[in-house]
């Protein structure tokens, strides 16, 4: 897969995966590629994939799109290619596969909508949510508090259903799914980390990253240590592994967590508030590894924050405010 390479002022911002065959660039939040800059028009250009090939376009921003220095309304791209959307430079570079097919979609939500009844009062969390999450995303839900980002993780990872529209997790309405089909998404597809943790109190660090491998049947033994040991050892804590979470520090416990979520090998891990109860470094650490984890393993990460430090490192961010997306 082709990728995009965000500078500014010579430093790498980020380093975009361009995992849909029509990817908008700009300020708005429906924008796929956001780069927050005022001086960014809120739809300033797009990408698009055509036949096998890439094309930049503009979409009618103020300050224009520079191709290799010169101005261009659209052109096809080649790897090495640098373009200028106002002080942002980005760089195109194609994949040496060239592997041009566009990621798969894996969860949309289509026009969701969520009401908690509490006592007679009905409280409306979510309204009319659509959106479409590619694989191999790193996106942020952000928002005030009470607007809605736990209820759409709770939906997006089957622990809850909306009350209207639909949730699609691999292009399959999960309404029409038994409770085991459920629960086997949940188990095969999806890794959840919770904002306070959820580590079973006996268990210890390693015990508690095997306890969802031993659910699934068909992970040898064998299999099932390798992996307990490679993601305690990616999460840092293979020194830890016989400690139980009282004697773990939040980082640590946030860490076991983490590892837990993808012992599974799951294509998408839903983590609520992962850096909430942490220092900035740690918290920063803990983004650091989800991001590696992202572009290594090309695992889907869709975590909820109100950090707008942590905003930052996501390559997309949907804001919720009082159930709904933001325009
Ligand atoms: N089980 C429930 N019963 C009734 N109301 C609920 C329930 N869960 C959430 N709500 C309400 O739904 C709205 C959205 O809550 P949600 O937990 O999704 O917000 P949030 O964005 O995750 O907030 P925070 O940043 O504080 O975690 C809030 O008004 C909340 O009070
Ligand atoms: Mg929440």
């Amino acid at each position: 897969m082709a990728s995009l390479l965000i500078r500014q002022d010579q430093q790498i911002l980020r380093n975009i995966r361009l995992y849909s065959a029509d990817l908008k660039i700009g300020r708005a939040s429906e924008c796929e590629i956001q780069l927050s800059d005022p001086g960014v028009s809120r739809k300033h250009a797009r990408i698009t994939l055509v036949d096998g090939l890439y094309y930049l376009e503009d979409l009618g921003s103020r300050s224009g799109v520079f191709l290799n220095g010169e101005k261009i309304q659209r052109a096809p791209l080649k790897s090495g290619d640098k373009f200028t959307i106002y002080h942002f430079q980005l760089e195109f570079v194609a994949d040496e596969e060239n592997d041009t097919e566009p990621a798969a979609v894996l969860v949309e939500a289509q026009a969701v909508g969520k009401e908690y009844a509490l006592g007679k009062q009905i409280v409306t969390a979510l309204r009319n949510i659509s959106l479409t999450i590619h694989k191999g995303e790193f996106m942020a839900l952000a928002g005030p508090s009470g607007s809605g980002k736990s209820t759409l993780l709770n939906l997006i990872g089957c622990i809850d259903t909306p009350t209207t529209g639909s949730i699609l997790i691999g292009g399959q309405d999960i309404s029409g799914k038994t409770p085991d089909e459920l629960a086997d998404l949940r188990l095969n597809t999806l890794g959840f980390v919770f904002q306070t943790f959820n580590l079973l109190p006996v268990l210890s660090a390693w015990e508690n990253v095997e306890y969802p491998l031993l659910q699934q049947r068909h992970v040898a033994k064998k299999t099932r240590q390798e992996r307990v040991q490679h993601y305690l050892n990616v999460v840092g804590l293979e020194p830890y592994a016989h400690h139980r979470p009282n004697e773990l520090s939040g980082g640590q416990r946030q860490r076991v967590a983490i590892a837990r979520a993808l012992a599974t090998r799951p294509s998408i891990v839903l983590a609520d508030e992962p850096t909430a109860n942490l220092d900035h470094k740690t918290g920063e650490g803990i983004l650091r590894l989800m991001k590696d984890l992202n572009q290594e393993e090309g695992t889907t990460f869709i975590f909820s924050t109100h950090d707008a430090r942590v905003m930052e490192m996501a390559d997309r961010v949907i804001e919720l405010a009082d159930g709904q997306i933001m325009e």
